[in-house]
């Protein structure tokens, strides 16, 4: 059978996984990427599982369709929510009977954030702000412990303090992130994590648009404490050699992938608003496609 060449698919419920399709093509920017947004019905956090798992195994398939070897979920949420049950469930009765070149395997953004939390906390003491879903799903604090166990972080007691961030998405989705009105709201949840527990000094930033918030971030956690206080971890740069560390470890992947470095912007909602915002977070033109599921 004939290899198809393969692209990269990297899906998130609306903007935020820009940050990490843009870090991804930084790292490796010979390969050809999909990038979807599904905006028109983002935000995901918001949603229950179910919700979340039919959302996130649709864009799958589209992907999957559109000839992708290799999906990332660019989105906390959809990794929180749905990645295990994609792995365990959908992609081995897929992968059954298939030969290595054109297997599909789909990975998330949870575990490469949380294999740096170790070496970056000195106390132990570490935040998450999140969606309500990835909070309600806990998986930050499992996925933590699990590392803890067999980790540097052995020797410091682990405190996992999480925040849900409900209005963070939604403002940028809206536009409105860069606006005065969204200070309050950075304010509120900054504020609510760091009365949780005052020894955080670790802050993971656990949803992919959050780092399009940063300037506001770091100004709110500035006015609170020394800044170089609290180290802020986003996720772009750990998904980005992940990812790089798992073409050179899985060949049957790698050889699937076309190398032409080109990126195609898809997203659910107005392809014009999508490119006109897109180009905003990214910092150049692109051109964007409309697809519905
Ligand atoms: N970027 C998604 C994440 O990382 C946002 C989810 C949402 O749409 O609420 O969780």
């Amino acid at each position: 059978m004939q290899p198809i060449m393969a692209k990269i698919g990297v899906f998130d419920s609306g903007y935020g996984g820009l940050t990490i399709l843009e870090a991804i093509r930084k790292e490796i920017p010979e390969y050809d990427y999909l990038y979807l947004g599904d905006n028109a019905r983002a935000p995901y956090g918001t949603h229950s599982f179910d919700v979340i798992y039919r959302y996130t195994l649709q864009a799958v398939n589209y992907l999957i369709e559109q000839d992708c070897a290799l999906i990332i979920l660019a989105c906390n949420t959809a990794s929180a929510k749905a990645l295990r049950t994609i792995q365990q469930t959908y992609l081995i009765s897929r992968n059954i009977g298939i030969p290595e070149s054109r297997r599909v395997n789909v990975l998330g953004v949870i575990r490469p954030t949380v294999e740096a939390v170790p070496e970056m906390t000195k106390t132990g003491h570490v935040g998450i702000l999140a969606t309500p879903a990835t909070v309600s799903s806990e998986s930050y604090v499992l996925e933590l412990e699990k590392i803890a166990k067999s980790q540097e972080l052995r020797a410091k007691s682990l405190v996992v303090t999480q925040q849900a961030c409900p209005m963070w998405v939604p403002l940028i989705e809206a536009g409105e992130h860069t606006q005065e009105g969204a200070d309050y709201f950075v304010e509120k949840y900054i504020r609510e994590i760091l009365a949780k527990d005052p020894q955080i000094d670790t802050l993971v930033l656990g949803c992919t648009h959050y780092p399009l918030l940063i300037e506001k971030i770091e100004k709110s956690l500035k006015s609170k404490v020394e800044s170089q206080k609290i180290q802020i971890i986003a996720q772009g740069e750990l998904e980005a050699k992940s990812l790089a560390d798992y073409l050179t470890r899985h060949p049957e992947y790698r050889e699937q992938l076309s190398t032409n470095g080109t990126c195609t912007y898809l997203t659910t909602e107005n392809a014009d608003r999508f490119a006109q915002s897109a180009s905003q977070f990214l910092g150049s033109a692109i051109q964007a496609e409309h697809i519905s599921f």
